[in-house]
């Protein structure tokens, strides 16, 4: 069995920028679930289907394949075989996979593959419901969360660092949106495990962060 730790939490609360320097630091493998949620996404974009189409996201499941390698220390995510890793970070494929997360036969097509990478390698496993649902019995368990204004705050920056311009305020409103989607659906909803360490990182720097979340890691 390796050694797990479970980082949960809203959208953009730092959470794969941590876990990556809590993975480097301690020589954990980073799992990003967020990514295999994606590349399911990815998919029912490639076959046309739009958000809203709930039955046919329900059947198109079925025939997506999600499959990870580490290249170099890094995530890559295949789906049906094909590296799909350069798309998952699009708006779009954000948008859908927020929706489709909530499908029960989306979370199923996963579960087994987050639960076998924990199982075979020492890890620290990001998303929604890893404390809760994924790896009930992680070693260590973390809810990192942030203001609304903050997380929208680094959004913000992080989309117009890279040239995309935005207005704050529709950052600010999606983020919301995703709390509320993440926060309230019936399958694995976020929330933070009864055991779970809360690390609310508005007011802190990264290495703060990091140097926390650390110090609770073997
Ligand atoms: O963390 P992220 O933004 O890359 O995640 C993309 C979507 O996938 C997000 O809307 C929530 C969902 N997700 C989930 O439901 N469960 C997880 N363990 C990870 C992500």
């Amino acid at each position: 069995m390796g050694y797990n730790v479970a980082i949960d939490g809203p959208a953009g609360a730092g959470k794969s920028t941590i876990a990556k320097l809590v993975a480097k630091q301690k020589g954990y493998i980073y799992v990003d679930t967020g990514a295999m949620y994606r590349a399911m996404a990815v998919y029912f974009l490639d076959c046309g289907i739009l958000p809203q189409e709930i039955e046919k996201i329900r059947k198109a499941a079925k025939e997506a394949r999600v499959g990870i390698e580490y290249e170099d220390g890094m995530q890559q995510v295949y789906l049906n075989g094909e590296n799909v890793t350069a798309k998952l970070r699009e708006e779009a494929v954000g948008n859908m996979a927020s929706v489709s997360s909530a499908v029960p036969e989306v979370r199923a097509r996963l579960l087994d593959l987050q639960r076998n990478l924990a199982s075979e390698k020492d890890v620290i496993m990001d998303g929604r419901d890893i404390g809760t649902n994924v790896l009930p019995d992680a070693d260590v368990k973390i809810y990192l969360t942030a203001s609304v204004e903050t997380r929208a705050k680094r959004r913000f920056d992080e989309l117009t660092e890279k040239g995309i311009f935005c207005q704050f305020d529709e950052v600010a409103r999606d983020i919301q949106k995703r709390d509320e989607r993440d926060m309230n659906r019936k399958t694995a909803p976020l929330k933070q495990a009864e055991d779970a360490i809360l690390v609310d990182s508005s007011d802190m720097t990264v290495d703060e962060v990091v140097a926390v979340i650390c110090s609770y890691c073997k």
